[in-house]
């Protein structure tokens, strides 16, 4: 079943075209991933996504729902958590505070909501009462991502959760993602780390300024020698 639909999107800042023509789906289960260089469009489709870009043309479906003119607050009410870029924990509030921002929508008890993140980021229940400044980058990405998860999101959003880590710690971050997917939640992974993500992924997107100008099964792009060339390295091509 296709959970997440982008049809036709065009997303503008002022005189800047961001997206053009944008055309992907996301089936339910599945791992997408969305590649693409520096200022391609990646960030401006997940915020689009999550309510916090406007398309000027197109339309944002879910669950066979048009969500794009819907304020943020309402998109995660209906089951879209974003990891954002750059991973804006709250860096004053403490680990567990920054879980229950995840949670705002929801009255009462969030016990289970925090055990459940707990359980895939065993390291942010030790460190719960810490400040979330004094964590390292890989368990604030780690922070990020369990907070997207408090709202027991259907599909999670990934803006680069990878950036500016360790290989050792990259690692972890996408074998918890793994861990994720597992659980039954569906994600679209936004990664310049396209080796890893295509690793990962089922299907991924190629965007070049603001466009799709790919979008294959993960395993055939990984073997595409344009992709090769531009994306993983190899610059021989
Ligand atoms: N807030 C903004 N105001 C103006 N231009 C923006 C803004 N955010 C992004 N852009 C521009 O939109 C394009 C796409 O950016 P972005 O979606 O952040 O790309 P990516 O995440 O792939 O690096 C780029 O040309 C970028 O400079
Ligand atoms: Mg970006």
């Amino acid at each position: 079943m296709t959970l997440l639909r982008l049809i036709d999107l065009e997303v503008r800042y002022g005189a800047i075209r961001a997206l053009q023509d944008v055309n992907v789906d996301v089936s339910e289960g599945e791992i997408v991933a969305l590649l693409g260089a520096n200022g391609a469009g990646k960030t401006t489709t997940l915020r689009t996504i999550s309510g916090l870009a406007r398309p000027v043309k197109g339309s944002v479906q879910f669950a066979g729902r048009e969500i794009h003119r819907l304020p943020p607050h309402e998109v995660v009410g209906l089951g879209i958590g974003h990891a954002p870029e750059g991973r804006r924990i709250f860096p004053q509030m403490s680990v567990l505070e920054n879980l229950e921002m995840g949670a705002y929508r929801r009255r009462g008890d969030l016990h289970q909501d925090t055990e459940r993140v707990y359980s895939l980021f065993p390291v942010l229940k030790q460190r719960r009462r810490q400040d979330g400044g004094t964590l390292s980058g890989g368990e604030q990405q780690m922070l990020a991502i369990g907070r997207a998860l408090m709202s027991a999101p259907r599909l999670l959003l990934l803006d680069e959760p990878s950036m500016g880590l360790a290989p050792l710690v990259v690692e972890t971050i996408f074998s918890i993602i793994s861990e994720i997917r597992k659980t039954g939640t569906t994600i679209l992974l936004v990664e310049q780390n396209a080796a890893q993500a295509l690793a990962l992924a089922d299907r991924a997107y190629v965007l070049e300024n603001g466009r799709v100008v790919m979008a294959d099964k993960a395993r055939t792009l990984l073997n595409n020698e344009r992709v090769r060339a531009a994306y993983l390295g190899e610059g021989a091509a």
